[in-house]
């Protein structure tokens, strides 16, 4: 299974933070926020890895990450999202070095508090379709959220006004080769982006996608209140502990 870090977007929730450099370049304690998605990666055990980056500072990941020596890595993958066109575009991205194989994705701007290595490991024994993890958020309107009939995820809503549950869709999605045929059938939502969760949506029709309920902390880093919760986490226990 091969790994995706997305690192696109312009992080417009951040300014004047990201006027001169990448979100996914401010730090989180001590460490820049990509750190932390490549570490879930490795640990995970999964090794070849994709970061796609865009706008005007996207050099600035060779510069920082190089070949990826810092995580114990011997190459790094890179690629340029032009603009803003959404999760799902620059996924999309990648298909041409997937070449054929499954994908783990990580929003570059989720951080976990434990190894993802049970569920990447669940996945593959699944034997295709896709799987997402779910954490409960006081918060969920801010995220794509499951409606639930009983343990059984049913859709999942982008942002939604009346959220159908309080378990929000993390930024971690595995799916099998098929995704990128997926990605080539959707339509730009109201915010103009190839939305993610139209993805997943897809592969819960289709009635091979598994959802579970992630261990541990998560949260994303990506408005003024998210990434001081994450550094403030990553301060008293880490993330990606065994
Ligand atoms: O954090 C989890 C949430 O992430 C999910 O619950 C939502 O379903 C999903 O849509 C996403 O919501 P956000 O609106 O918070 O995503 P955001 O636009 O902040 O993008 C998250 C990361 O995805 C960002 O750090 C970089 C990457 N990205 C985003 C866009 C829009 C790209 O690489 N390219 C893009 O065009």
């Amino acid at each position: 299974m091969k790994g995706v870090i997305l690192a696109g977007g312009l992080g417009s929730r951040l300014f004047p933070l990201t006027k001169i450099t990448n979100k996914h370049l401010l730090p989180i304690f001590d460490r820049p926020m990509i750190y932390y998605p490549i570490e879930a990666l490795v640990k995970a055990g999964i090794t070849d890895i994709m970061v796609v980056t865009g706008g005007k500072k996207s050099g600035d990941f060779l510069s920082l990450l190089g070949n990826g020596s810092d995580f114990g890595l011997k190459h790094l993958n890179y690629t340029y999202q032009k603009g803003e066109g959404g999760i799902a575009e620059a996924l999309g991205l990648c298909e041409h070095w997937a070449a054929g194989e499954p994908v783990c994705v990580i929003l570059g701007d989720n951080i976990i508090e434990k190894n993802i290595a049970k569920g990447v490991a669940d996945f593959k024994a699944q034997g295709g379709g896709a799987k997402i993890m779910l954490k409960e958020v006081h918060d969920p309107e801010r995220f794509g959220v499951a409606e639930l009939r009983g343990e059984k995820v049913v859709s999942i809503e982008e942002k939604p006004k009346h959220p159908k549950s309080n378990k929000a869709v993390i930024g971690i999605y595995m799916y099998d080769s098929r995704v990128f045929d997926i990605i080539k059938t959707l339509e730009p939502s109201d915010r103009g982006e190839l939305e993610i969760t139209d993805v997943n949506n897809w592969y819960l029709r289709d009635g091979n996608m598994t959802a579970e309920v992630l261990d541990g902390w998560w949260t994303d880093a990506g408005t003024f209140d998210s990434l001081i919760k994450a550094a403030n986490l990553v301060a008293d226990g880490g993330a990606n502990n065994d």
